[in-house]
This record gives structure tokens, sequence and C-alpha cells, in this order.
């Protein structure tokens, strides 16, 4: 089968087994993945059951399209998001957002856990995603373009939509929630970086790290989809201070914010 054909069989299976027919899917980040208990209405359907689809090799990453409703909007939450590191392929980890764009969703909320590059930035900080820089060293659109998605050459310019974010820095200042704006800038991992990248990102105009969402984002970018991203600051990168980063400290950071972080995503939910 070839990558398109698996992606259309993929989208016919799932739309053969729901009803609903969501327009807003989310990725969930380390500290949010419960987001989808709180859908009404829930269908879970793990990836296992889903005809020639790769199946996540990591143990705990037990991958599942979860289909539900959120203030009277269908919704559908991937739960288990893989990770380039994991060894999988750009094209396989981004295989599930190929899947949603061919049922109709038309809007993407990425959220992850990230380090602090920004010095004004403290852990616990919530940065919507103005825009990413790609040092992954790899790119998801590598390979035999998919035409019933996008063009050969997509444009990126306005990937995180700008008309979005305006709304949702709005109405986050309404609601009391403090938001920054900026840059995210991805590496491979799975190793932190060195103290001197960071000082090298700070430079280049990163103003937070991690290991995830550009890979879905460029995707959904290249079908049509609007993308909204919410980075976590779990933790100031290396070098910052004097402490090693531990990703205790990233699981924490994240439990903390863990309602706040639930009442933003419920805000982006609402300005869609
Ligand atoms: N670097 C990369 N990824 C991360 C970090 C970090 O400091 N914190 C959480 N995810």
């Amino acid at each position: 089968m070839t990558l398109q054909e698996n992606i259309t069989a993929a989208a016919a299976f799932l739309t053969s087994r729901i009803f609903s027919r969501p327009t807003v899917a989310l990725v969930l980040g380390s500290g949010l993945g419960d987001y989808a208990d709180t859908l009404e209405n829930a269908v879970k359907i793990p990836y296992s059951e889903i005809p020639n689809f790769p199946q996540p090799t990591v143990e705990g990453h037990a991958g599942a399209f979860v289909f539900g409703k959120k203030q009277d909007k269908d919704v559908v939450v991937l739960q288990g998001r893989v990770h380039y590191y994991e060894g999988l392929s750009m094209a396989e980890i981004t295989l599930p957002v190929r899947v949603l764009a061919a049922m109709g969703v038309k809007t993407l909320v990425l959220t992850n856990a990230a380090g602090g590059v920004n010095l004004n930035y403290k852990p616990g900080t919530l940065m919507l995603i103005s825009d990413h820089i790609n040092f992954s060293g790899a790119n998801p659109l590598i390979g035999k373009n998919l035409e019933k998605f996008g063009p050969r050459f997509p444009d990126v310019s306005d990937l995180y939509t700008a008309s979005l974010r305006e709304k949702i820095i709005d109405k986050a200042a309404e609601n009391q929630i403090p938001l920054e704006q900026g840059v995210y800038l991805m590496c491979s991992g799975p190793n932190y970086e060195t103290p001197a990248e960071i000082r090298a990102f700070r430079t280049l105009g990163a103003d937070a790290v991690g290991m995830s969402t550009v890979p879905e984002a460029l995707v959904a970018g290249h079908s049509g989809m609007d993308v909204v991203g919410v980075s976590c600051i779990t933790n100031m990168a290396a070098g910052v201070l004097p402490v090693k980063l531990d990703h205790k400290e990233v699981v924490e950071t994240a439990a903390k914010v863990h309602d706040l972080f639930q009442k933003l995503v419920d805000i982006i939910l609402e300005t869609l």
C-alpha cells in the first residue's frame, strides 16, 4: 500500500466507526494527556484496530483517536503522541495528522512541554507558538508529494494562524490567563540540549525548545489546516540555571500548571 492509500483507508475506516464529524483535533503533550477524559460521549479507537496503521513501538504509548464532544463541538483527541527520537520515521509519526486532514479536520491544536530559552520565562510560563525553527534535521514532507493534500513547496509563513492567535491572546487576557507568545525550536532529542546550543538558539531567535510539534504542524499546514500551538515551559533550558535537567521536573511543572493549561485549551476551543 502507498502512503496515500494507507491514509485514505484509515480515514474511511474511522469515518465508518463514528457518527461525529470533528473539525477540531488536539494533540496533547506531557502532563495534559488526561484532557481526553473531559470529552462527552467519548469513543476511543486504538491505532491497533485500524487496518495497516503503523503501531507505536514504545511501551506506554498505545496510540488512539478519542472522538467526543466539548463545548457542543465535535472534537478528536490524539492520545499517545509519538516522537521522532523513538526511532519512527517523520512520515510515520505524522500519519495520524494526515488521517485527520483526510477526515475533514480543519484546525489542529498542538500542545507540548518545552524548555525556556527566553530569559524572561519561568517554569510554568504558557507560550502560544507564533512560529518555529525546525532544527530537527528532518522533515515529514520529504518524499513523494501527496498532491491530494497540498503542493510540493508549501508556503509556511502563516503556519501558526495569526488570526486565531489574536483571538486567543485577547480571550486569555479576558480570563486572566498569563500567556506569552514566542518561537519554538525543535531538536530531535532525546538528549536535552547543551548550554552552547541553547545560547546559539537564543541568538537565533528561539524562545522555547522541545522535541515535538514541528512535524505535526508542517503536515497540518501542508494539508491546509489551521494550526494552534501552545508550549508549557516546564524548565529553563540547559545552562540557564545551575541545575541538572531532569524529566521529573518536566512532569512536576506540567502537573502544577495542569488546571491553568486545561483552562487555556478550553478557551482556545471557544475561539474556534
Ligand atoms: N529541552 C527539550 N525538550 C524539552 C525540554 C528542554 O529543556 N523541557 C521539556 N521538553
